[in-house]
């Protein structure tokens, strides 16, 4: 799926360039913006065609959830069910370089392609004034990994992500390079114990002061804390059939393109449309508790990424 060049507006971080970059974002393109730890690929977390669009542009091979960037503490709380560590560790670091992984909470308005399908969030209030006020005037959630093409080094400076995306996001808005160059520390709170997901910008000496007590390294060996590696991830309760060219009696369909079927990814065979819809469908199908028969999804663009959680959700468990 190639997609021909467009043009990349520059914008600098003046009230001017704050307002466009937020009427871009809340009209679902993708605007490159600065925090104080990388510049990040910012699209609007509730639209989920916009986050393909993350996936896509990035070329990365699988979904990965995304970290949900607020302007403030308030805006957090209404995504994810917060607790006393949260409370402790948002006054000590918010805004900063730190990342909390909380549980979902319901009416959160979050697309299931932010998460990748799992029901805890990853939230953060960046530091830098011009993230904030950008925040504050889309007025919700926007979902970001670094603006980068998938395998390349993370940008810390505008010329960065123009060398990477350059032609290919509809903004970049530029405030000078980031402070500390190195992603944000991520700490997931979704259990009785907290656990280091990702070091970065906030040390864990730093939360350890903070909470009063150790914290416990992410064990690479437990899938459930590298949710994007864990190969039946996103494993509905009933068996999942791939490239399936005729769905049987019984079964639910999920096609691709033109056909008769239960739920369709997209009719007209768009694979950024069928992006947004995966986890949204394949959640609906699981709540009925048959199985899952899927038609074929090429192997192309984010056809990639869509095939590679599919073969996830199919594998044997
Ligand atoms: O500093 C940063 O964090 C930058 C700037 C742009 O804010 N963003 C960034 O995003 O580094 P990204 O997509 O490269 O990294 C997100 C990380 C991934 O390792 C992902 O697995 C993890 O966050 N993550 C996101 N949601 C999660 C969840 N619900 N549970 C566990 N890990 C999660
Ligand atoms: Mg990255």
């Amino acid at each position: 799926m190639t997609q021909s060049p467009i043009k990349t507006e520059a914008l600098d971080a003046a009230p001017a360039g704050i307002a466009r970059a937020a009427e871009l974002l809340q009209a679902g393109a993708l605007v490159a913006f600065p925090t104080e730890t990388v510049y990040g690929l910012g699209a609007d977390a509730r639209n989920g065609t916009a986050v393909a669009g993350i996936y896509a542009t990035k070329g990365r091979p699988a979904f990965n959830p995304l970290i949900a960037h607020v302007a403030d503490v308030a805006s957090a709380r209404a995504l994810v069910e917060w607790n006393d560590m949260a409370e402790a560790m948002a006054a000590a670091h918010w805004p900063g370089p730190l990342t909390l992984v909380l549980p979902l909470r319901s009416g959160h308005g979050v697309s299931p392609l932010v998460t990748a399908g799992l029901d805890t969030l990853a939230v953060r209030v960046p530091a830098k004034a011009c993230a904030r006020a950008l925040l504050a005037a889309v007025g919700g959630p926007v979902a970001a990994p670094s603006a980068n093409p998938s395998g390349r080094i993370s940008p810390t400076t505008a010329a960065h992500v123009e060398a990477g995306l350059g032609g290919s996001i509809a903004a970049i808005l530029d405030d000078g390079p980031c402070t500390v160059g190195v992603e944000s520390t991520i700490l997931g709170l979704a259990g009785d114990v907290p656990v280091l997901l990702r070091p970065g910008g906030l040390s864990a000496e730093e939360i350890e002061a903070t909470l009063g007590h150790a914290i416990a390294e992410r064990d690479s060996s437990d899938p459930l804390t590298a949710p994007g590696q864990l190969l039946s991830h996103y494993a509905p309760k009933a068996s999942v059939r791939l490239n399936a060219t005729r769905f049987e009696p019984g079964e639910l369909s999920l096609g691709f393109g033109a056909g008769q079927c239960d739920l369709n990814l997209s009719a007209t065979g768009d694979l950024r449309e069928a992006a947004a819809n995966l986890f949204g469908h394949l959640h609906a199908l699981d709540a009925r508790a048959r199985p899952i028969a899927v038609a074929p999804i090429p192997e192309q663009g984010l056809g990639v990424a869509i095939n590679d959680r599919l073969r996830r959700a199919a594998a044997p468990r």
